[in-house]
């Protein structure tokens, strides 16, 4: 039997046998955490979220903001998730102060407690995990306050495939003017999506003043034998 089909036939033989870390329900549906052999799985509400085969678009939010932004001291992250984008956020010495919203509390209690070392050791003197709903921190109406020089959201698959339906309006006109308007001068919005959203974009131009820019940014991933095109949303706000 040629090396490549014995591998096929002993992994249908074996299937890795998936091991539950965290299960919990909360207000917005149940949260799980899982291993997967090496692989992390995060499922929200029923729906499968992410997982870490490959993180590159989630660094991407992060890096494809920070790289257009000459000084992103404060950043306001959008969703937790397995901490990729905020980790990325991080790793740029020009941040101060990073808040991390995410609304399912457990996942913030896991990344605390350690459950998971893709989620550790986030939170300390430049970092702050908030429990809220983004959208409430947006209108200004919970969480932290202040303004923010980078602004990445990234709470769903994006908005053709919602974790949430009451997500749906941060795809939107009224919401996304609130996002604008959080952003100090010179900032940057991002919004990750799994597939092109074009409605979004037309949301975003019609927020936009008439200097900033806006930026489709596709990303081709490969996984599971097939190619994905994600993308990344950007306002960049004038000065
Ligand atoms: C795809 S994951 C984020 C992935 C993250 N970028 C990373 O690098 O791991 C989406 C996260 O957003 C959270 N979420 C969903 N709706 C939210 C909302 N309205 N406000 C805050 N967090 C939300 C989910 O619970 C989930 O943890």
């Amino acid at each position: 039997m040629p090396a490549l089909v014995a591998c096929a036939y002993a992994s249908r033989m074996e299937p890795v046998v998936p091991v539950t870390l965290g299960r919990e329900d909360t207000p917005a549906g149940e949260v799980v955490l899982r291993r997967r052999g090496e692989v992390l799985e995060l499922f929200v509400d029923g729906t499968f979220t992410m997982d870490t085969v490959d993180t590159s678009t989630e660094v991407l939010l992060a890096t494809e903001a920070l790289r257009r932004h000459p000084a992103p001291g404060r950043v306001l992250v959008g969703g937790l998730g397995l901490g990729f984008t905020t980790r990325a956020v991080l790793d740029d010495a020009r941040v101060r102060h990073v808040d991390v919203v995410e609304l399912a509390e457990p996942l913030v209690r896991w990344a605390r407690e350690g459950l998971a070392p893709e989620l550790s050791g986030l939170e300390g003197d430049r970092c702050a995990l908030h429990v809220e709903d983004v959208a409430d921190v947006l209108r200004r109406g919970a969480g932290p306050s202040g303004c923010w020089d980078l602004v990445l959201l990234d709470v769903d698959n994006g908005p053709g495939f919602l974790v949430h339906p009451g997500n749906a309006d941060l795809y939107r006109t009224p919401l996304l003017a609130r996002a604008r308007g959080v952003l100090r001068p010179a900032g940057v919005l991002v919004v990750w999506s799994s597939h092109a959203a074009p409605d979004l974009e037309q949301h975003l131009r019609r927020v936009a003043g008439p200097q900033d820019r806006i930026e489709e940014t596709v990303l081709e991933v490969a996984r599971d034998g097939r190619t994905f095109h994600y993308a990344l949303y950007t306002l960049a706000r004038g000065r």
